[in-house]
């Protein structure tokens, strides 16, 4: 078993470890039938009940059971890092993987989580968030890998292979429509309902979970809303049906902390395991626990079920090879001192950085302002491009619940403590030839000083950002964890604005968890989308603006011209209807004919590429589209080819869909072959709601290959 792997390059990732000691679904059944058949009743109801909120070392924890030699559970946040922990990384979120569009970095950032989550003794990473960023506003959009399922799909089953092939259980969530804060959580009859069709389900919100099953994922976590005027964690239509039924998910069903509303009912449902086990935070009773050996005992709840729940959990762990040797617990959620010494952070800032700048998008460059050369000096301007003042560390506020200084993950449960954050000023120093004269200010209220430097300097840089989180944190105005609205904080926009009119050349760099609206566009030359880029954030954004690194991000989501062009808004209702159906995102754009300002897969390189020699082969169960791609610039680059479908009218779909994308290094003048081959019947069939079936459509297909969503360089058809 090998666990100091180094994960500096793509190429060492798609080497990673897949542990030899890892079962089939089948053959960890079988080991945990043997022990499960040894277990009394109430042993079994511990295996799926948490020991409560803060009763022990991690997040969630479940109790040992010394004759079948089972430790128990240690379960933790976050997706893109051990949280509550000290030296751990402080990673990159899934909305700057999404933005690498590529496929072997994803890979290498969630072997790099593998193995931190592994040492650190955690059983459980509560994580990928594979949720859609359906609303522009959502607090915790950044989470996940955007607005298009396809590629949430793609990236949230290389991220469960990575964590697991570590050995480590990921939990793909958070199950289903969960896809903004505001009344996300209310106890009761106030909590919101997310209501959508059975295709609509199928087609985009089950569609990554179906990834992540098929790749293999240990758990999924039900979340705490309402689905159809049912609760997530006691549906039986979206867990016994869907999941368990259809998708043939083998691991364990674990509760969002406190999203568990019944006992009986959610055990009947598919609910395998309740975390962190009390019915509130602290109230010493469960749900599960008494209850259920109760609901066992005077018959409302089958055995076979709680066999079941039992079995798949421990499954689960046979199936990683937790059983052999795994680490001690080396985290401690309670007192966070107490917990052994463990630095397992490794050589990962390397991956950190590269994915940094893999994931950062040029959206404007006017004149090729970039990248920066040998200017005399450089403006610093905004508290975006600096370190958190006064007190305010970049781990200061609790869960991140702050935005001081500059922007590197959003706030809540998906954070992870950083270790040290690189901020913009600091990277660009450190890059900047020696005697370029840097000059900063870091108030973003100090319009004068702002527009005197930005006068002063060769090379004016304005930093800024928006924020967003989970929703039991308020960060100044913004209810509840969704943004209040898609503008930039701490008066971005006037900032930019004073540069701009004090010097032409300005460029912008965002730190944003999401779109922002750009009023001011036309007045700058450039403009850099940075996302949230981790640690290393500095360091990412030099390589990029030093021209080290070419650009090559991709827009996980669209940015619109104006916030009502977007269908979908975060809403303070107990009814939200997901009544777009298929249009998410840039599909509604497509298919009401509205420019949007930058559109989903958007991204400018350095360089320039062409498209040629289409192919299209198409047999009864598979397709096979591949293209010629040249980078006819100067420099060498990566272009991220994208391959959109067009189904015949009669099977309903949006104009476009996304079904394939990869990353293509190319030197400058040299060509390669982009080749995606689809399988008809998981990818272009369509949910059929009569039958409940998937079903092929007959006819005629539009094949488009290009650069974004909008910049169709290709096209072709096919018959099926
Ligand atoms: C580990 O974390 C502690 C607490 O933040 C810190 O003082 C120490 O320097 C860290 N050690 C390493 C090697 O990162
Ligand atoms: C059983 O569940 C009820 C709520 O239905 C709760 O009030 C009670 O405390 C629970 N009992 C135990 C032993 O946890
Ligand atoms: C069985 O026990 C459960 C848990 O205490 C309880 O909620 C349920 O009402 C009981 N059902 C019957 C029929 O007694
Ligand atoms: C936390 O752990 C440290 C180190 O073991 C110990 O000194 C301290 O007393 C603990 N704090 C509490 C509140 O238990
Ligand atoms: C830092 O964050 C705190 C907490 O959100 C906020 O009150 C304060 O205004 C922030 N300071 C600056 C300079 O942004
Ligand atoms: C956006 O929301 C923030 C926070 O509530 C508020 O301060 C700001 O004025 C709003 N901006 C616009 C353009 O509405």
């Amino acid at each position: 078993m090998q666990l100091h792997i180094s994960v500096a390059t793509a190429a060492v990732a798609l080497l990673a470890v897949v542990d030899a000691a890892q079962l089939s679904w089948s053959d960890a059944y079988t080991k945990a039938k043997k022990d499960v058949s040894s277990l009394s009743l109430a042993e079994k109801v511990s295996v799926a009940t948490g020991i409560g909120w803060m009763n022990g070392p991690c997040v969630g924890n479940t109790p040992a059971i010394p004759k079948i030699d089972y430790p128990g559970l240690c379960l933790q946040d976050s997706p893109l890092g051990v949280r509550f922990a000290y030296n751990v990384s402080g990673g990159i979120p899934g909305v700057n993987v999404a933005a690498t569009f590529d496929k072997s970095l994803a890979s290498a950032r969630a072997t790099a989580m593998g193995v931190e989550f592994r040492e650190k003794g955690v059983n459980v990473q509560l994580g990928p968030d594979v949720n859609m960023a359906r609303v522009p506003e959502a607090g915790r959009n950044w989470e996940g890998f955007g607005e298009d399922p396809y590629l949430t799909g793609v990236m949230g089953a290389l991220t469960v292979q990575g964590i697991q092939d570590e050995g480590v259980i990921a939990t793909a969530k958070h199950y289903i429509l969960n896809e903004q804060e505001q009344d996300r959580t209310t106890v009761s009859d106030s909590c919101s309902s997310s209501n959508a069709d059975d295709r609509t389900i199928h087609e985009v919100y089950a569609w990554p979970f179906a990834r992540a099953v098929e790749a293999g994922v240990g758990s999924i976590m039900c979340s705490y809303n309402k689905i159809n005027g049912v609760y997530a964690c006691e549906n039986d239509d979206t867990i016994s049906r869907i999941l368990k039924d259809e998708l043939k998910f083998k691991g364990f069903v674990q509760s969002d902390w406190a999203a568990t509303m019944s006992g009986v009912p959610s055990a009947l449902a598919g609910l395998d395991m309740t975390m962190p086990g009390d019915i509130t935070f602290g109230s010493g009773n469960s749900y599960f626990g008494g209850n259920l050996t109760e609901a066992v005992k005077n018959g409302s709840v089958p055995l076979s079920r709680v066999n079941d729940m039992a079995t798949r959990i421990i499954a689960a762990w046979y199936k990683l090879g937790q059983d052999k040797k795994y680490p001690s617990i080396g985290v401690n959620f309670v007192n966070y001192t107490d917990a052994p010494f463990r630095n397992v952070q490794h050589d990962h800032k390397k991956i950190i950085r590269e994915v940094g700048a893999a994931s950062t998008i040029l959206l404007k460059n006017k004149g090729n302002t970039l990248p920066i050369k040998t200017p005399k000096s450089i403006g610093i301007i905004g508290s975006d491009g600096g370190p958190s003042p006064g007190n305010f560390g970049p781990s200061a506020c609790s869960d991140h619940g702050c935005d001081n200084g500059t922007l590197a993950q959003g706030w809540g449960s998906g954070t992870a403590w950083f270790p040290y954050l690189v901020n913009p000023y600091q990277g660009i120093k450190s890059r900047a030839p020696r005697n370029t004269k840097i000059v900063t200010s870091f108030d973003d209220y100090d319009l004068k000083k702002a527009a005197s430097i930005a006068k002063s300097v060769e090379v004016p840089i304005v930093f800024v950002n928006a924020d967003s989180g989970e929703g039991y944190i308020q960060v100044g105005d913004n209810p509840l964890g969704d943004r209040a609205n898609l503008s930039l904080w701490h008066g971005g926009d006037a900032l930019i604005e004073a540069v701009a009119d004090a010097n032409p050349n300005t460029i912008v760099v965002i730190h944003t968890v999401g779109a922002v609206m750009m009023p001011w566009l036309n007045k700058v030359k450039a403009v850099v989308n940075a996302g949230l880029p981790g640690q290393e954030s500095g360091n990412s954004l030099a390589d990029v603006l030093f021209g080290d690194v070419n650009p090559s991000g991709r827009l996980p989501y669209t940015i619109a011209k104006k916030p009502s062009d977007y269908y979908a808004h975060a809403v303070n209702s107990l009814e939200i209807d997901y009544s777009e159906g298929l249009l998410i995102g840039h599909r509604y754009f497509d298919a009401h004919n509205i420019d949007p300002l930058f559109e989903f897969g958007y991204g400018m390189s350095y360089t320039k590429f062409s498209y040629n020699s289409l192919s299209v082969k198409a047999s009864k169960s598979s397709v096979t589209v591949s293209a010629k791609i040249t980078n006819s610039g100067k420099v060498a680059g990566a272009e991220v080819p994208q391959l959109y479908i067009g189904f015949p009218k009669s099977a309903g779909e949006p104009p476009k869909v996304l079904r394939g994308f990869e990353k293509l290094q190319l030197k400058a003048g040299k060509s390669g072959k982009v080749s995606f081959d689809l399988d008809v019947a998981k990818e272009l069939s369509i949910w059929d709601t009569t039958d409940s079936k998937w079903k092929v459509v007959h006819g005629k297909y539009q094949v488009y290959v290009g650069a974004s969503s909008r910049d169709i360089r290709l096209t072709g058809t096919f018959t099926l």
